[in-house]
């Protein structure tokens, strides 16, 4: 079985996945961390447009499962770099949606997802997966949950790391990259025709891998 579940960022696509991965033991794919791979090498290494496209090509970005944790790994210029973490800073964030909205960097990483998916038994959350990455998925599900509840959620996970960041910042940078993700030209954020939409808004982890085990067994 292969699921796709899209939708903007805190809409609890990430969570989701994870719970719903190891119950029904598929392997989850993380394609956010991929663009935000490409985001940071852009930031790391000072290149954009097409010098940031060779890169890109020439790199390999692995998911090593360690555990509970699954490490986003990149292999390049003959290095490897764990970024998992690296990924998930405030300045690649902001960078993210401007990269991601590149045509080619979206042909390179479209291409390397649609391998991962002819796996089978993945689940792979994003932006186009419905839609573009697995078309002819089995289930198809679109997160969302109001842009004030999506803020909350991120708030509460940065805040940890980072007690200087304020909950305007965090809803900025949401709304800024709801808005670049969904009216860019290529492959744009969107609930692909046949996926059930599901709004997570007031809803706990637990209800919403209920009802999405309930779209899940009307397939199997
Ligand atoms: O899911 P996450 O919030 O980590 O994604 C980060 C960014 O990567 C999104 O805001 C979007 O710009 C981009 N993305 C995308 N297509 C995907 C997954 C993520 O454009 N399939």
């Amino acid at each position: 079985m292969r699921i796709a579940i899209d939708g903007p960022g805190g809409s609890g696509k990430s969570t989701i996945s994870k719970i719903l991965a190891k119950k029904l033991g598929l392997i989850y794919i993380d394609t956010g961390a991929m663009y935000r791979a490409c985001a940071y090498i852009s930031l790391k290494f000072h290149v954009h447009g097409d010098a940031l496209e060779e890169l890109v090509r020439n790199t390999e970005i692995d998911f090593l499962q360690n555990d509970d944790t699954q490490r986003v790994i990149l292999l390049l210029k003959k290095s490897e770099y764990d970024v998992t973490e690296a990924v998930r800073t405030p300045e690649v964030s902001a960078k993210v949606s401007e990269v991601a909205a590149d045509k080619k960097i979206r042909e390179i990483l479209t291409k390397k997802q649609k391998k991962l998916a002819s796996r089978k038994n993945v689940i792979m959350d994003g932006r186009d997966i419905g839609t573009e990455v697995i078309p002819d998925a089995e289930v198809k599900i679109f997160l969302n949950a109001s842009v004030d509840e999506r803020s909350r959620r991120r708030y509460a996970e940065l805040k940890e790391k980072y007690p200087e960041i304020s909950f305007d910042e965090v809803k900025d940078d949401l709304v800024k990259r709801d808005e670049t993700d969904t009216k860019r030209q290529t492959a744009p954020l969107l609930k692909a025709e046949d996926a059930v939409e599901v709004d997570t808004t007031g809803l706990t982890v637990d209800e919403v891998v209920q009802e999405i085990m309930k779209i899940v067994n009307k397939k199997r």
